[in-house]
């Protein structure tokens, strides 16, 4: 059948819900179209943009009549920055279309009908959560910008004045580096001719601990260290001062670093523990949110004290040391050896003394793992964005732990992986939770638990 419209055509589309990854979904006549910048709710004149067999893609031109429960976006930088496109639509609003996507990807992609949904949790704040944030330098006609890349622009980057999900704090910093760049007369890099000097700003914060590492990342050339360093030291919570230079075209910051001033790494709290946050290790970028995450994975794997514990793709050991206070082993695989490095010292930082780390793939290195560990009662698993990926999940399922907490972050993929554990390998996925971590973007998170020969 061929699809009921063509490229450029413009109509006026209702949009039902929003899909995975944030644009709108409308159907013509059950011909299922994503409308990038349409609210559910909304009727929307749009102009098709792509026309594929199964589906077509539409931008919003205008709202023609607004359905969406919408609110006044305090940002001045919205909708133009892109971070936070949902700033406008309800909060309410926001968390039901996160709940459904969680629901209807494992449905209609899991095949599963038969668990029990759990109210989403929704965030604790709906501004001033992140506690750690990028920024591109950028060249303007009053001088050094730094901010956010403009929403789908790579080439273009807004200079920021107050970002709504930084603290007051994360701003004071970015704007207090953005005045010492022009005091200094440097120039941004510019990323079609390679030439200026200052590429990225990283502010990270502790923010249960009232601590910030702030790390510079410049083109190669010399830095005024002491001047830098003397920038950002006007706020006491400023404990660690890094510097990268990044001398490829790539825009990256995961670059190894030079401590310029203060401790190597800064601390935050979790749960009750402490946990070392270098430069580049990974952490949960919403502290609030991450403490009901781990709480919620900790309720769905249901320890006695008794549980060998697998935590697979365990970043810095955080699930798995807030877990090992219940539990009688727990055992972490992640393939990022500084992770890793940051798992085995926080463990130590904490005492916890029933918990140990390894680098490795999760498909590759699990087995080795059980002929070393034995056989785990319970298996935590939080993989990036393409979920248990090649072999990992046929691995994993194989461990045949009696619960699989899945923690994702990503429905689309949960859902695919889902329909296997329970179709491929006698698993019954018996609840799931979403939970909101990033009000007014597109993300949502999800926990799941899976039991088996129970
Ligand atoms: C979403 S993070 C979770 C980290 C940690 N559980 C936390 O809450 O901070 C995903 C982790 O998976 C790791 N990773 C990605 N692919 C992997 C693989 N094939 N095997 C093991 N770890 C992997 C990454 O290094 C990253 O730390």
């Amino acid at each position: 059948m061929a699809a009921p419209l063509r490229k450029d055509q413009e109509l006026e589309l209702t949009i039902d819900s929003l899909a995975y990854g944030g644009n709108g979904v409308a159907r013509l006549n059950g011909f299922v179209v994503f409308v990038r910048r349409g609210l559910p709710g909304d009727t929307v004149r749009a102009r098709v943009t792509k026309v594929k067999r199964s589906h077509a893609e539409a931008t919003a031109l205008e709202v023609v009549e607004a359905g969406a429960p919408r609110v006044d976006a305090p940002c001045a930088h919205f909708p133009e920055c892109g971070g936070c496109r949902f700033q406008d639509l309800a909060y309410e609003a926001q968390l039901d279309a996160k709940a459904r996507q969680v629901v209807d990807a494992l449905e209609r992609i899991g095949k599963l009908s038969d668990f029990e949904t759990e109210p989403a949790v929704p965030a604790e704040s709906l501004f001033h959560y992140r506690n750690k944030l990028e920024y591109s330098f950028t060249q303007t006609p009053e001088g050094v910008g730094l901010g956010f890349h403009k929403a789908g622009r790579w080439d273009e980057v807004l200079n920021v004045e107050r970002c709504w999900l930084t603290t007051d704090l994360g701003n004071s910093i970015r704007n207090r580096v953005r005045a010492w760049a022009n005091e200094e007369g440097f120039a941004a890099f510019d990323q079609e001719t390679h030439e200026g000097y200052l590429r990225h700003l990283v502010v990270r914060e502790g923010r249960n601990t009232n601590q910030a590492l702030v790390v510079l990342v410049t083109a190669p050339g010399a830095l005024p260290e002491e001047r830098f360093v003397a920038a950002v030291q006007t706020f006491p919570e400023v404990r660690s001062v890094h510097w990268a230079v990044n001398d490829t075209p790539a825009e990256v910051t995961n670059l190894p670093t030079k401590l310029l001033w203060g401790e190597e790494a800064i601390e935050e709290a979790i749960l009750g523990l402490r946990f070392r946050v270098r430069p580049n290790a990974f952490m949960q970028t919403n502290t609030a949110m991450c403490e009901q995450l781990y709480r919620l994975a900790g309720e769905y794997a249901a320890l006695t004290g008794e549980e060998t514990v697998y935590d697979l793709y365990c970043g810095t050991g955080t699930i798995g040391l807030s877990l090992a206070r219940a539990a009688l082993t727990v055992w972490g695989i992640d393939s990022s050896e500084e992770s890793i490095a940051c798992a085995v010292e926080n463990a130590e930082l904490n005492g916890v003394t029933n918990a140990a780390f390894f680098a490795g793939e999760v498909g590759a290195d699990v087995d080795e793992l059980r002929d070393r560990a034995g056989p785990p009662d319970v298996v935590v698993v939080d993989p990036p964005r393409s979920g248990l990926a090649g072999k990992s999940l046929k691995r994993v399922a194989a461990l045949e732990a009696l619960r699989l907490v899945y923690v994702s972050c990503n429905p689309t993929t949960l859902a695919g992986n889902a329909k296997e554990l329970v179709g491929d390998f006698g698993y019954r996925l018996e609840r799931v939770r979403p939970l909101d971590m990033f009000p007014h973007t597109p993300h949502v998170e999800s926990v799941a638990l899976f039991t088996r020969g129970q």
